[in-house]
């Protein structure tokens, strides 16, 4: 029996005629004398029918040995159902199939658990068994999705002059702040090869090679803590022009984002993209990957208390914080709620939450006993507190500020359902600043990498003043998660060097780390910029999900194993001495 058809395809146009479908049985039920089978293929679900009265009686028995998973070929001829048999939650739920030839192509053990959408097995389980866990229809929407944005990127990009080009995987380390996955080569004992955290040097050296628009769709590796939207293994939209702007790349992706999402959404979001410095950003929502799907925004304070008595804000302020607060239709929570709000952010280094509700027009409960009237006037005025609102203030050094009251935010907007979710928000975070400093190893790092260009007119401050320089560098946020970054990349090897030394990273050192590319900026390397989105995190937009791993086909757990084949697994003494390791631990 040669198939003819997918099952999820066949609607009442197919009324009359004979099909062939292959699939797998979801679901048996015997009603009296009939049988009925959901059947399941890639495109979804039909129902096939075993009726005494029209099926040969071997293959109403062989029906009746069907279970669960069994891989079965079907003829029959399609019909309507009954009008009030129709099953409008079904896509094929007009039809069924009225079966009068079957073969079971192959048996199946009963699965681990049953095989629908709402399936109530533990994810280890299924991560175990992913290949049932990918039968599932969720899933095989999702994948389809995913396969439709790269035949999209493809397509427009493609249009757009960009080539895809493949880069190696076997490399050395690539500058993207995250920790090496390496590989020990055995033709060089002792030496490794690390995994690439992205394609970053190797596309910009197809620019030196004169490539012009670079992209590739590209596993990247970072050993870094994972999270619901990061894996270990993930893959980028990889891309890289010459001789263009960030206005001319933010055309591009905008709109490449937008056909994206009005292919799959069915709605087009608008361009030009909104445009947002990192430091405005900072200060309104206190994350670089603002939610701007709702307000709650946060609100300066320093003013109303710069000559404050309450110790908190007082001994914040003199040590160098700022005060930052936001207002929120939550007067009504209980002691118990604002005691919870508190341990919610106190992970974000904040050690409480100054706060006071508006009652009857007058501040009470929380820390307001320490406030003056003037401090309590000017708040009311400067939050436009009304009736039943309540504000939350923390008073600390700025990242602690803009960590706490920005996770906070999130979680208000969410507890309190003020997100549309059918509003699509894209939004471009511009101006990063070049350097971060760390406190603890007392130097400064590149925000980005190294090979991010400082914004013009900042280059002639790069020594002076390098904590202010801000940088050519941009990410792209949607409904607030960072969905990409990029940036005007150095093309001057003059400059290159000017940004090791803020680095603290000498020219023997950066020769060693990065000497072929030091080299290759010698020989002509064109103006040019770029950015890398993670198309998992796309993917998770498009289909509406907060956990990456469904959209990944053979995930990692959070632990960066694979629970299905067993990875990371352990060599054997032979495979080590080949490669000259000595385990210092013993597993
Ligand atoms: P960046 O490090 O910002 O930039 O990475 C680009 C995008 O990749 C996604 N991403 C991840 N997704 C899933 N799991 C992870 N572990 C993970 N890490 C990053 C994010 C992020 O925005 N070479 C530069 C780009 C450039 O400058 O052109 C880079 O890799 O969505």
């Amino acid at each position: 029996m040669k198939r003819t058809h997918m099952c999820g395809r066949l609607r009442a146009k197919q009324e009359g005629v004979d099909v062939v479908v292959c699939g797998w049985v979801a679901r048996r039920r015997d009603l009296g004398q009939l049988i009925f089978i959901t059947l399941r293929d890639r495109e979804g679900v039909v129902q096939l029918v075993f009726d005494p009265a029209d099926t040969p009686a071997p293959i109403m028995e062989a029906a009746a040995k069907l279970r669960a998973e069994f891989v079965v070929a079907a003829k029959g001829r399609v019909r309507l159902r009954p009008e009030d048999m129709r099953n409008k939650d079904m896509e094929t739920g007009d039809v069924e199939i009225l079966v009068g030839e079957l073969e079971i192509l192959n048996e199946a053990q009963a699965p681990p658990f049953v095989i629908v959408d709402d399936v109530d097995a533990m994810e280890d389980l299924r991560l175990r068994y992913r290949y049932l866990d990918l039968r599932r229809p969720r899933l095989q929407k999702i994948f389809k999705v995913r396969y439709e944005a790269c035949r999209i990127i493809r397509e427009k990009l493609t249009a757009q002059s960009f080539m895809e080009i493949e880069t190696p995987y076997l490399t050395k380390s690539t500058p993207e702040g995250a920790r090496d996955y390496v590989v020990p080569s055995r033709v060089a004992p002792g030496r490794f090869y690390a995994l690439p955290q992205s394609p970053q040097l190797f596309k910009q050296l197809l620019m030196v090679a004169g490539y012009d628009r670079y992209y590739q769709i590209v596993h990247c590796f970072r050993d870094e803590d994972l999270r619901s939207d990061r894996q270990p293994e993930f893959t980028q939209l990889d891309m890289e022009a010459s001789f263009v702007d960030r206005d001319d790349l933010f055309a591009v992706v905008e709109d490449l984002m937008a056909t994206m999402i009005e292919r799959i959404k069915g709605v087009r979001p608008a361009t030009p993209f909104d445009r947002m410095t990192y430091a405005e950003a900072m200060d309104r929502y206190g994350s670089d990957k603002p939610d701007r799907r709702f307000g709650l925004e946060l609100v300066k304070l320093e003013e109303i208390f710069a000559n404050a008595e309450f110790k908190v804000i007082q001994s914040a302020l003199q040590n160098g914080g700022i005060v930052r607060g936001l207002l929120a239709p939550i007067g009504s929570y209980s002691r118990k709620q604002m005691d919870g709000l508190i341990e919610y952010v106190k992970p974000y280094g904040a050690k409480g939450i100054v706060w006071g509700k508006l009652v009857d027009g007058a501040w009470t409960g929380g820390a307001t006993k320490y406030f003056s009237e003037a401090e309590k006037d000017a708040l009311t005025k400067t939050l436009g507190a009304k009736e039943g609102d309540a504000f939350c203030i923390i008073a600390d050094k700025p990242k602690v500020v803009y960590d706490s009251l920005g996770a906070l935010r999130l979680k208000l907007g969410k507890d309190l359902e003020l997100i549309d979710a059918s509003e699509e928000n894209l939004l471009w975070v511009v101006d990063f600043p070049l350097l971060e400093w760390d406190e603890e190893d007392g130097r400064y790092y590149a925000m980005h990498h190294p090979f991010t260009s400082p914004l013009p007119d900042h280059v002639s401050m790069m020594e002076e003043n390098p904590g202010d320089v801000l940088a050519d560098a941009y990410d792209i946020v949607w409904n607030g998660y960072e969905i990409g970054g990029g940036s005007i990349r150095i093309h001057r090897r003059e400059i290159q060097s000017r940004m090791f030394t803020l680095l603290g990273i000498d020219e023997r050192e950066a020769v060693e780390k990065f000497g072929f590319f030091l080299e290759a900026l010698k020989y002509g390397a064109p103006p040019h910029g770029g950015i890398a989105f993670g198309l998992d995190r796309i993917v998770m937009l498009l289909v509406g999900t907060k956990n990456i791993r469904d959209v990944i086909a053979f995930p990692k757990t959070t632990k960066a194993a694979c629970l299905m084949t067993e990875s990371p697994g352990a060599l054997m003494t032979e495979q080590l001495d080949e490669l000259g390791i000595v385990l210092k631990v013993k597993e």
